[in-house]
């Protein structure tokens, strides 16, 4: 069996500045063998362990969808010892990847459904990965309608903006994209997700939503799904707890008796009710 502590080798293939505060970049990495991309099979919902000799390692949310390919695509906000190091390297460094880890967005289990997605700021990551994998053609047609709604402070934190102007307009999905505040040449939705998803009032028949967000937004939006009729394990959450091994060993991510690496971090809105608010 291959040592789970043991990183895949990836070279960073290209790399781009994504918001207008300098501080969100986004990578794209390509394996070094080709036997390191095959093993690395993921769905949309996993995060890896991005590692750099001599500074450490950190979990991120993979941001790539497994229908974009082998290269592997990540958005990284710079906040600390290794964000700030990765900020600083360029394409053509080599780095690791440890991975995928934890339970992905129940895709398959949603065959059939209505797809609601509800995302504010850079916790957007793991959801342009879902949507990226619902809008490919061998799979698009595998659920029902789609509602996509998106909001960050300012035009110039939206990530993934051109991408998503390519989302808008399609059958069967409304794509919503907004910012908090106007702003000097912006002329698309203006107010916060919560007032967003109240005024699309996205039904909950044969539905699931994932959500993911800021404290905050997430707070403010659980009502107005609440107001809808959603029910608890309709709703789909995803934590960022602090981690170390990422594969349910060390104990650093426990949240009640889950650990936050290994039995999510995607949980349903019913399961988190169950546990202690230590997340
Ligand atoms: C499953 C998962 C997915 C994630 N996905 C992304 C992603 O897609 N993009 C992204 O930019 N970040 C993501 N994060 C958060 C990311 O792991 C942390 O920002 C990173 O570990 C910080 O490392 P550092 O060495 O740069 O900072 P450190 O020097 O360790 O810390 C700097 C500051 O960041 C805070 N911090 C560190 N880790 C976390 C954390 N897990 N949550 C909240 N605050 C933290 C510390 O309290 C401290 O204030 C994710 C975390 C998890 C658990
Ligand atoms: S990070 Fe070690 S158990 Fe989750």
């Amino acid at each position: 069996m291959r040592n789970p502590y043991l990183p895949y080798p990836v070279r960073i293939a290209d790399v781009c500045i994504e918001t207008e505060d300098n501080n969100l970049r986004s990578y794209w990495l390509e394996f070094l063998h080709e036997e390191d991309a095959a093993n690395f099979q993921y769905i949309p919902g996993q995060f890896a362990e991005l590692s750099i000799a001599g500074f450490g390692e950190i979990p991120i949310g993979i941001a790539s969808s497994p229908t974009e390919g082998n290269k592997l695509l990540f958005t990284v906000n710079k906040t600390g010892v290794v964000t700030e190091k990765l900020h600083t390297m360029l394409a053509g460094d080599i780095m690791g990847v440890r991975g995928p880890l934890g339970h992905p967005y129940p895709l398959k289990e949603s065959e059939g459904k209505n797809i609601v997605i509800v995302a504010g700021g850079f916790a957007v990551t793991t959801l342009r990965s879902t949507m990226v994998w619902l809008l490919d053609p061998a799979n698009r047609s595998k659920y029902g309608d789609i509602t996509f709604i998106y909001g960050a402070r300012t035009p110039g934190m939206l990530l993934y903006q051109e991408e998503m102007r390519t989302w808008q307009g399609q059958e069967g999905l409304d794509c919503r994209i907004t910012v908090d505040r106007e702003a000097e040449g912006w002329d698309g939705l203006v107010g916060f997700v919560p007032a967003v998803t109240e005024e699309v009032s996205p039904k909950p028949d044969n539905a699931v939503a994932l959500v993911c967000g800021p404290p905050i937004m997430i707070k403010f939006t659980q009502p107005v799904l609440d107001r809808l009729g959603w029910q608890g394990d309709q709703i789909i959450l995803s934590l960022e707890n602090r981690m170390k091994c990422g594969i349910g060993i060390c104990g650093r991510c426990n949240v009640g008796p889950h650990m936050v690496c290994k039995d999510g971090p995607v949980f349903t809105k019913a399961e988190l009710d169950e546990l202690p608010k230590e997340y």
